[in-house]
């Protein structure tokens, strides 16, 4: 199997249940004009992210790393008319193309978008969200993924769920030696989930035109 082929199945895949949605193509678009990274979620992951925010009938979301909007759209397009979204950039470039990206999609007014270290908005929005979230999302620097972890459940309630990405990068999740920090970190983090009682967990390997990849899903009990 080839990264092409990959990337062809997931093409044909959006094309036949996602079709077009020119919002949706805009702010991928916006990413390149910005010179951001191409690593916001596939539509296919988009779409998967918002059929979970549906099936929770999610009301709070928390997402831990913005980039341009992309997945924060998708999640926030689940969210009930009370809805809220809070979603955490450190990168003020990346701040400002979200924030554009919103008020396109007209969900400016559901999405709480707060700037700077995710270690360091983290108190304020458990000072403002005492209740937690139904969902919440980790999509940001990979070293600090145990400290979002604990942060999640700490920000979480029974019933919530967490869904960590980029979980298995090509397989590097295998290599217990591997002096790459991201690498170590996501070991550390499925021994964090493992060893957790309060969740019950899985993770499951994806490939699209990302590449090979994977997420973990963490049910609050
Ligand atoms: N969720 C987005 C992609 C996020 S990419 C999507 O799928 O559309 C990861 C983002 O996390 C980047 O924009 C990066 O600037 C941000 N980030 C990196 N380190 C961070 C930190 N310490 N705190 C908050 N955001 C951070
Ligand atoms: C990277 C980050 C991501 O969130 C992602 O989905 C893919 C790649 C990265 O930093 O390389
Ligand atoms: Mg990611």
């Amino acid at each position: 199997m080839s990264k092409e082929l990959y990337a062809a199945i997931d093409t044909f895949l959006t094309a036949s249940l996602i079709g077009s949605d020119p919002l949706l193509d805009a702010v991928r678009e916006s990413c390149v004009e910005a010179g951001l990274p191409a690593i916001s979620v596939v539509p296919t992951y988009g779409k998967f992210l918002n059929l979970m925010a549906r099936m929770l009938g999610a009301r709070t979301i928390l997402e831990i790393g913005t980039l341009a909007g992309y997945s924060t759209i998708w999640l926030a397009r689940a969210l009930p008319a009370n809805g809220r979204l809070v979603t955490l950039e450190a990168d003020p470039k990346h701040a400002v193309v979200a924030r554009t990206n919103f008020r396109r999609a007209g969900l400016a007014g559901f999405i709480d978008l707060r700037e700077g270290l995710a270690v360091e908005t983290l108190p304020g929005v458990a000072v403002d969200h005492a209740a937690g979230f139904d969902l919440i999302f980790i999509d940001a620097d990979k070293p600090s993924n145990p400290t979002y972890f604990t942060w999640a459940l700490k920000l979480s309630h029974p019933g919530s769920l967490i869904i960590i990405d980029n979980v298995i990068r090509d397989g590097r999740i295998l290599e217990p030696n591997s002096i790459d920090p991201s690498i170590q970190s996501r070991r550390q983090l499925f021994t964090l989930v493992a060893n957790e009682p309060r969740v019950s967990a899985t993770a499951l390997q994806t490939v699209d035109a990302k590449g090979h990849d994977g997420f973990a899903m963490a049910l609050v009990l």
